[in-house]
């Protein structure tokens, strides 16, 4: 293990610029102009994606963001109140000069792609990324933005049905395009998920203000479905560059969305709730569980889970079904260090079957009553509580302490 984590190394060479770190601080209102950007950059981000630039200014609703829990929110917040030329002129020239790698945000149709594109690239962006309501628009934006600029291009692909189909052929679509006209073509998934409906309780009607009430989600809730298409786009080809957007709100989850392949992590809901320091937290919170994990740089661990989870994915949805399904002998397996418990109890609190108890230090677990659903482990703030899928137990320790518990 490498104990000194100042020493590990956790840029990445995305599209043939060097970050920082993987953190991508993610369209939105923390990158409303080159003071956000500039603050992102200062914090640890790799690089910073501009609030998106369209051919008219944005006016938005009042009210436009309210926070679900402490990681996720709604929003029904549209593209960037400041029009294209002042991107042009002040925010992305002053963003760059101050160190930033920017990557000029640009929707969502054809025409503004054709209008606000090769004066990005003039204005210094790095990248340009791409933005559409649906996939079909993506691929048109995709080829007019080819024909203007010499930059990388990422599309950024969306998960919201039925507007977007099948963001996976999408990008496979993308790349293809990028291979055929020899230009560096990537990939960001997802964006918010939507529409929602968020309603207030105390003034019965929507929460936000957009003209139907509906909204947009995002935050640590949307991260499992950002997680599996993800994967599926990576393991589909492992050499696509890719950012993976949704959901993350600290140094874990930016580790799963690497572990699937992708090169970077977009950062966004979590910074509006916990402000921009944060993102100086979690850049230093993936050193130490990188050096925890016994990694030295991304590259070691970039797509380390993508075996492991396709050689027991079947290729359609299983959950419900159960045909072939023969019982098995499978369960778990549990250590318990005493000396990290910091005596929370939510390991006993949350299993629905009583199974589990904590008379400190002795934990046990009633085999009889256990389904070995993995709840308690999973949720253990500490790790002190942990689990392994055995056929057989060979853990002393668990021997010992739950003898008499085994069914
Ligand atoms: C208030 C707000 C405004 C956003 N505005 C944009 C935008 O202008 N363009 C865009 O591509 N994505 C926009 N997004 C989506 C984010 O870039 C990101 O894709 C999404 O929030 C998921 O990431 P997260 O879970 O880390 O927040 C916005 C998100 C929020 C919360
Ligand atoms: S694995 Fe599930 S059933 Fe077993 S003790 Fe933990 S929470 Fe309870
Ligand atoms: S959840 Fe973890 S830290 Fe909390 S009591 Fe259980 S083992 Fe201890």
């Amino acid at each position: 293990m490498n104990k000194n984590f100042e020493n590990v190394d956790i840029s990445v060479d995305f599209g043939g610029i060097k970050l920082q770190s993987p953190f991508i601080v993610s369209s939105g209102p923390l990158t409303y102009a080159a003071e956000g950007m500039i603050k992102a950059h200062e914090m640890g981000a790799g690089a910073v994606v501009t609030k998106t630039i369209r051919i008219k200014r944005a006016l938005n609703p009042v009210t436009h963001i309210a926070i679900l829990n402490n990681d996720s929110l709604v929003n029904c917040e549209k593209w960037a109140d400041s029009a294209p030329e002042v991107w042009f002129e002040r925010e992305i020239p002053m963003a760059k000069k101050a160190g930033c790698v920017v990557i000029a945000s640009v929707g969502h149709t054809l025409e503004e792609a054709e209008a606000i594109v090769a004066p990005a690239e003039a204005a210094g962006a790095d990248f340009i990324e791409l933005v559409s309501y649906t996939e079909t628009d993506m691929l048109p934006m995709l080829e007019a933005t080819i024909a203007r600029v010499k930059i990388p291009i990422i599309c950024k692909l969306s998960s919201n049905y039925p507007a977007w189909k099948d963001p996976v052929e999408c990008a496979r679509k993308c790349i293809e395009i990028g291979k055929a006209h020899n230009h560096k073509v990537m990939i960001a998934a997802i964006d918010s998920i939507g529409p929602v409906l968020s309603v207030d309780v105390y003034n019965p009607g929507p929460k936000l203000g957009s003209d139907n009430g509906y909204s947009w989600m995002s935050g640590g809730a949307i991260r499992p479905v950002s997680m599996r298409i993800n994967y599926e786009i990576m393991k589909m080809d492992r050499d696509i560059i890719s950012y993976g957007i949704g959901g993350v709100t600290k140094a874990e989850d930016a580790l799963e969305y690497l572990m699937v392949g992708t090169t970077g992590v977009g950062i966004c809901s979590i910074l509006i709730i916990k402000g921009m320091e944060y993102l100086n937290k979690v850049v230093l919170e993936l050193k130490k569980k990188m050096s925890e994990l016994g990694y030295s740089n991304i590259a070691e661990l970039r797509g380390a889970a993508i075996d492991g989870i396709s050689s027991k994915t079947a290729d359609e949805p299983t959950v419900g079904e159960q045909e072939n399904d023969v019982e098995s002998d499978a369960k778990l397996q549990f250590t318990f260090k005493e000396e990290i418990c910091i005596k929370c109890n939510k390991c006993v609190n949350i299993c629905s079957y009583d199974a589990r108890t904590l008379k400190f230090p002795i934990m046990k677990v009633d085999r009889d009553l256990c389904r070995n659903c993995g709840a308690c482990s999973s949720v253990c703030p500490t790790r002190a509580l942990t689990s392994e899928v055995v056929r057989k137990f060979t853990n002393t320790d668990e021997l010992q302490n739950y003898v008499g518990y085994f069914s």
